[in-house]
């Protein structure tokens, strides 16, 4: 066949903080004859992870009012219940060594003038846990800190190849549902490669981008999931979509910058343009769990208000240092936060369901693992409590390292006929052009069908017009074998994913969590209360379990 062929050890698809922490560890504690091939879509650092602002969770002893018991309660009562209890509790008796770890490789939490690190607090956290970094550029200081592991420290680097503007297209996965690899395309060269490998990682973050609001890079596009459902994968949860309530709001401007649920955490309020703090009747006020907060915005929005965050509660030159790099943002777009009131509305930020794993990030096929966004771990229930997502990339990346060195991974030389129908899809050069414009136009369309019926509420007529919808911009672009760009694989990816939360959001009747159905019949309230209590006893001795 025409087509480039190379083999690896391992096979890492995306550069977020999931992908390269699995490359360190792997690089760092297993012998891989092959080697290990970082795959990513655009330049090394960009990602989700880059753009992470609030934080990453730290259950620390030095911490005196923390414990694992109250993180394991935090999350399951934001997740309403739908969280694993075993993965949460793993996963929160696991952040201790996440953090040394991180630090180990050069992040640098930020401290207090004590050199005590600083806490800080969000949404539905029940004490101060939430370690940062540049004050408010928590992502961009780890993934700088691992990127120059990846590229700069030669005993990671010399074992590491790493391809940038090249795409993961396609899985190769044989009749006995084993995974041998993928097919790449490179947007430079134009050129296809044939990747085999005993271990493929899909590492490729969030789905964001489906949507016409949202606070995730262009890169954001679900690919991972698509491909995965192509190949047969189990998808779980897809139906928790979690809309972060404040996102800069321009007028004619539909990009969504974030501004954090830290600055809430530090005292600032939400307001709307009649005066009133619309979250103060809120137990929780303005530090309810994300879903609350997003509804009440949107609420007020239906209403013709408009909605504010005031940060005057923070005194000027806190607000500057603590958050720098919002303060910057907003001022570039016209808002001054130390003296305006800054507009905001609510926009997609990060998918609960993902492809069904293990902790360890095994999936339903052999040989093929998912970690970090792309992976439905079960962590997060129907909600994701902030700051946990980047804990979970790093402990999943680390399981699953730990589970492959207890493996000896083989390469096998025999491709069967599926694998061979895979491969000459894309070795065939016929290929019908649609032109960029065309799958911007469609792009768009998908993401208004989805803002529009699939967002903060739903209802089943709404759902099944976008299902409708969906369907004619699939017709239209007339799915091929091969595309011509990565455009058009993302916006084929795209159609794979609308899909996929379209059916499961028409699956489940009831609103939990992120999932709200105006036409619902029963909205379920106990399963928060069943899943800690049913866990009681892991708890014993500790009284701050509060189901
Ligand atoms: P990502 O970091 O998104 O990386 C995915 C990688 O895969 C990228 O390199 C991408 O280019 C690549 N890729 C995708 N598809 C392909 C393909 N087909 N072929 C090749 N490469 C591909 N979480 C927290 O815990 N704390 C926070 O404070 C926080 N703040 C956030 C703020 C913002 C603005 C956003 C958007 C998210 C935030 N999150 C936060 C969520 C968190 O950042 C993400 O869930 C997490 O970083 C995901 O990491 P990841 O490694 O799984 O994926
Ligand atoms: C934020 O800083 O508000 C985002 C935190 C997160 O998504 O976990």
């Amino acid at each position: 066949m025409p087509m480039k062929h190379s083999t690896y050890s391992v096979i890492i698809v995306g550069s977020g903080v999931a992908g390269l922490y699995a490359a360190i560890k792997l690089s760092q504690t297993m012998n891989l004859p092959d080697g290990i091939l970082i795959l990513t879509k655009s330049q090394l650092s960009e990602c989700n992870s880059r753009y992470a602002q609030g934080g990453i969770v730290g259950v620390l002893p030095e911490n005196k009012p923390d414990s694992i018991s109250l993180h394991v309660a935090d999350t399951i009562k934001a997740g309403c219940g739908l969280c694993d209890f075993n993965v949460v509790k793993f996963v929160s008796e696991n952040s201790r060594h996440a953090i040394e770890d991180l630090a180990k490789y050069g992040v640098e939490f930020d401290r207090n003038e004590k050199n005590e690190l600083n806490f800080t607090l969000e949404g539905a956290h029940s004490v101060r846990r939430i370690l940062h970094v540049g004050g408010d550029a928590t992502g961009y200081g780890i993934e700088k800190a691992l990127v120059n592991k990846v590229k700069n420290d030669t005993s990671i680097s010399s074992n590491i190849t790493i391809y940038e503007q090249t795409l993961a297209v396609d899985l190769l996965v044989d009749s006995k549902n084993k995974c041998r690899g993928l097919i790449s395309y490179n947007e430079i060269t134009k050129e296809y490669e044939t990747l085999y490998a005993p271990v493929t990682i899909l590492a490729t973050g969030g789905t964001g981008q489906v949507y016409k609001y949202t606070t995730n890079p262009s890169v954001t596009t679900g690919d991972g999931l698509a491909l995965a459902i192509r190949a047969g994968a189990k998808i779980k949860d897809m139906e928790f979509i979690q809309f972060h309530p404040t996102a800069l709001c321009i007028e004619n401007d539909d990009s969504r910058f974030l501004i954090s649920e830290s600055v809430r955490g530090e005292g600032a309020k939400l307001i709307n343009d009649k005066g009133e703090y619309f979250m103060e009747s809120h137990p929780q006020k303005d530090l309810a769990p994300r879903d609350v907060v997003a509804r009440a915005i949107y609420s007020q929005l239906s209403r013709g208000n408009k909605v504010y965050l005031d940060a005057s509660a923070i005194e000027i030159s806190k607000l500057k240092k603590r958050f720098p790099n919002i303060y910057k943002s907003c001022l570039d777009s016209g808002v001054d936060v130390t003296k305006d009131y800054i507009p905001v509305s609510p926009a997609a930020h990060y998918c609960m369901g993902g492809i069904k794993t293990e902790i360890n990030g095994k999936t339903s096929i052999e040989n093929l693992y998912a970690i970090g966004e792309a992976a439905c771990t079960s962590l997060h229930g129907a909600n994701r409590l902030a700051s946990n997502s980047l804990l979970e990339c790093v402990v999943s990346a680390y399981e699953l390292v730990n589970i492959l060195s207890k493996e000896s991974l083989q390469t096998s030389n025999i491709i069967d006929e599926k694998i061979i129908h895979t491969i000459k899809k894309y070795s065939d050069n016929e290929i019908d052009l649609l032109d960029t414009e065309n799958i911007q136009s469609l792009k768009n369309r998908l993401k208004t069908v989805m803002w529009d019926n699939v967002g903060i509420i739903r209802t089943e007529s709404s759902l099944i017009r976008a299902n409708t919808e969906i369907h004619k911009i699939e017709t239209d672009f007339n799915e091929k074998d091969k595309c011509n760009s990565i455009d058009e694989y993302e916006l084929r990816n795209m159609i794979y994913v609308a899909k996929s939360i379209i059916n499961a959001a028409l699956d489940r009747k009831e609103s939990i969590g992120a999932h709200y159905r105006a036409d619902t019949i029963k909205t379920k309230q106990n399963n928060i209360s069943n899943t800690v209590a049913a866990h009681k006893e892991d708890f014993a001795d500790d009284s701050k379990v509060t189901a």
